[in-house]
């Protein structure tokens, strides 16, 4: 399975692959049209490098990570590696494409340097906090009403 970076073109992909991902799950995600856009060019705004697609075999992207290498944490009153984003196509999922993606996610953030990384799961979101769990994401406070931050040391 290939992966690549993200290009400022890719929103109708990143737009795609979110609503897929997030269907049934809507609870925790951007539902409208223009906010997921407006989400995707924030996600590039911050960090243009951090961003991954992997691509099936046609070469079409499938699943996206969005990494974040300058995001202060209050929580752990440093900078962290912010994970924003990870979101597979339903009929990819449980195909090892959200293993992949984020583990070029990490090797991005420890190419810059970073320690940590950080993200937020939503509480009811049992099949991704287990997923991170054993990825060695450890579980932290409740946060932001319904939302579990969850860290990992890389
Ligand atoms: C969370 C998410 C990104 C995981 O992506 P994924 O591609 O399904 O992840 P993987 O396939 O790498 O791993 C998922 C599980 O499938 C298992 N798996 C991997 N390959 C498999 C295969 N060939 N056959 C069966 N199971 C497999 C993994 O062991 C893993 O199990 P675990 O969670 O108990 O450890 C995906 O479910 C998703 O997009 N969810 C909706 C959006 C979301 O909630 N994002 C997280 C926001 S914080």
């Amino acid at each position: 399975m290939k992966i690549r970076r993200a290009k400022r073109e890719d929103e109708e992909w990143f737009h795609l692959i979110y609503t897929s991902a997030y269907s049934g799950m809507e609870r925790y995600a951007y539902r409208k049209d223009r906010e997921i856009r407006r989400y995707f060019r924030w996600l590039f705004k911050r960090d243009r490098n951090g961003i991954y697609f992997a691509l099936n075999e046609n070469g079409s992207p499938i699943g996206v990570i969005a990494c974040d290498s300058s995001w202060f944490s209050s929580y752990e009153h440093s900078n962290v590696g912010e994970i924003h984003e990870l979101a597979v196509m339903k009929v990819y999922q449980k195909r090892g494409v959200g293993h992949k993606l984020i583990s070029a996610g990490e090797e991005y953030l420890k190419a810059r340097g970073l320690k940590k990384a950080e993200l937020w799961v939503g509480e009811e979101n049992i099949p991704a906090i287990r997923f991170y769990r054993s990825l060695g994401y450890v579980l932290k406070e409740k946060a932001w009403g319904e939302w579990l931050r969850m860290v990992k040391e890389l």
